[in-house]
């Protein structure tokens, strides 16, 4: 027997996603949000979406550049997801606040985090509008990584937990 959940419930118990700091903006006006909802859109052309909540800065942000950066923690850099989670660039500067870097993209104009291991550029294509958070879906057009990283060694988060990705059963 299964236990009847409310949809609210329900969603709850998917499993944790791969957790980010989405990258937008330049200059000074260049941002960082910590998003969770992440996901491929397509694997040819090579596509990634991100949805985002209209009260975010980079909502605006995003609207405006149409180019944004997917950084890919390792499992180490959990305070600079939760800072960049909780704070807003409307009052801050996040690379400032919480000491990163600005790596220049090769191909788009928003810049990247250069301490973290695996960035994605991405040219926004399509912004699909769900419910109380909207779909960012951009073309992956340029992928740096670093020599060491390892998929196993990121972060993910959902239903209020941060985890690590578990064993490998295949
Ligand atoms: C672990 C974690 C995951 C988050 N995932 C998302 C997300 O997927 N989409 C979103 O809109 N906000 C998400 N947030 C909330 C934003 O990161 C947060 O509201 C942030 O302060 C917005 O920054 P901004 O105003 O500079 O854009 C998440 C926060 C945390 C801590």
């Amino acid at each position: 027997m299964k236990e009847r959940l409310s949809a609210k419930e329900g969603i709850k118990y998917l499993p944790h996603f791969p957790t980010v700091l989405i990258g937008t903006g330049k200059g000074k006006k260049a941002n960082l949000i910590t998003a969770a909802m992440v996901h491929v859109f397509s694997i040819e052309p090579e596509m990634i979406g991100t949805g985002i909540s209209p009260k975010r800065h980079s909502f605006e942000l995003l609207d405006e550049y149409e180019e944004f950066t997917v950084n890919v923690p390792d499992s180490s850099m959990l305070e600079e997801l939760k800072g960049c989670g909780s704070s807003s660039g409307r009052d801050i500067d996040k690379f400032e606040r919480f000491e990163l870097t600005k790596e220049k993209s090769d191909v788009i104009e928003v810049p990247g985090v250069k301490e973290f291991p695996l960035i994605l550029e991405c040219n926004l294509e399509k912004k699909v509008k769900t419910g109380d958070h909207h779909w960012f879906v951009g073309k992956v057009v340029n992928a740096k990584k670093a020599e060491n990283f390892e998929r196993s060694e990121t972060i993910l988060y959902w239903g209020g937990e941060f985890r690590k990705p578990g064993d490998l059963i295949e």
